[in-house]
């Protein structure tokens, strides 16, 4: 009996080492994106979501009917600030703490996780350039109201930016930085979250955009590198590579999103927040519309990245399971620009996956 002892302590040992150096793993969450006019009720998408393991959900703004169909789910939920409510949440503190008691404080029972100011906004884009001088206050306002009512350490405030519009380079990811006139912008925001103990910075990936519009982030010299089925800078972006087809300095690439996400912890680190964590709060892949665009396309990215974010960290930080969210619940029927846009939900408008998916494996 004596001899079992020493072996039980062995075992613990190994499972406290074990755990002391990866994070456990992070729920993959859906983003509820509502610009249509066709989609099932809130009232209908929260019940669906929980038939596919799914536990967390962003909200682009205060949806009511959503807000109220979350309530007593345990579903955490990240909901957004439009970008325009900024202006109004910047100008005054009682406008904040009225935007927390209406969205937030009224719904007790919904599990909030990070209210989100602003969207893909950077100063040197003209669609979003104009809120860009209101995220940093409105960040400070909603935070002093989360603060006020003692919510603080479970609600955390924090922007979503998109990789593709703040960074100058993003590939390789070591070369990774932000665009110098954005800097005015970003320093400050990191700072904030540096200085709030260090709240994620949420960061939009649009890894199709890069397959489709031959970006830099998947070198077009890739496909000199075929084997065999898809080509290699699809095989790249939808993670159906094992070995590193991008090597950077010691640490190799499979697929895109490891190479965005580090592209965005590089800049961080160049731009005194190397202790801020990355939350991938949008990424996709559409099922019509356009190039690869496929179902089967689609299921094969999306099902790889769950399988890949609950079991991996990136290259640079292994022991870093990344919080992702993708994009979308439903199709947007209402999005104009071009054809594929209309095409990311997970589910059709008649609540049917258009593939397998399960959420937690
Ligand atoms: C995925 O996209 C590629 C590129 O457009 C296409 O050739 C291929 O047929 C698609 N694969 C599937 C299974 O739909």
């Amino acid at each position: 009996m004596h001899s079992r002892i020493p072996l039980v302590l062995l075992l613990l040992s190994l499972l406290v080492t074990g755990s002391l150096h990866i994070t456990t793993a992070q729920p993959v969450g859906i983003c509820y994106g509502t610009f249509a006019d066709n989609q099932p009720t809130a009232q209908e998408a929260i019940p669906l979501i929980q038939t596919v393991g799914i536990q967390r959900m962003r909200l682009y703004g205060p949806d009511h009917n959503a807000l109220q169909s979350l309530r007593n789910t345990k579903i955490e939920v990240v909901i957004g600030v439009p970008n325009e409510q900024l202006q109004s949440v910047a100008s005054s503190q009682d406008n904040a703490n009225q935007w927390v008691q209406d969205n937030i404080k009224n719904y007790q029972e919904v599990n909030f996780r990070y209210v989100v100011v602003g969207n893909g906004i950077t100063p040197a884009h003209d669609q979003t350039s104009q809120f860009a001088q209101f995220v940093l206050q409105a960040m400070q306002n909603i935070q002093n109201a989360i603060s006020a009512c003692g919510l603080q350490n479970k609600i955390r405030v924090t922007t979503a930016i998109d990789q593709s519009e703040i960074l100058i380079q993003s590939c390789p990811p070591s070369q990774g930085q932000f665009r110098p006139e954005v800097r005015q912008f970003i320093d400050p925001i990191i700072k904030f979250l540096v200085n709030n103990n260090n709240v994620p910075l949420l960061v939009n990936l649009h890894p199709y955009f890069s397959y489709v519009h031959n970006k830099a982030d998947i070198p077009s010299e890739f496909d000199a590198h075929g084997n065999s089925g898809q080509t290699p800078r699809l095989e790249y972006a939808t993670f159906q590579r094992q070995d590193p087809i991008l090597q950077d300095g010691p640490l190799g690439y499979t697929n895109v999103f490891d190479a965005m996400v580090d592209s965005v912890h590089s800049a961080l680190e160049k731009a005194g927040g190397s202790s801020l964590d990355v939350v991938v709060s949008e990424i996709g892949w559409p099922t019509d519309g356009g190039d690869a665009a496929t179902i089967e396309n689609a299921s094969t990215h999306n099902t790889r990245l769950i399988n890949h974010v609950l079991n991996n960290g990136t290259p640079k930080r292994p022991e870093k399971r990344i919080e992702t969210y993708i994009f979308n619940l439903f199709d947007e029927n209402k999005r104009d620009s071009e054809e594929f846009e209309r095409h990311w939900g997970v589910f059709d408008n008649n609540k049917q996956a258009k593939y397998q998916i399960n959420f937690q494996f």
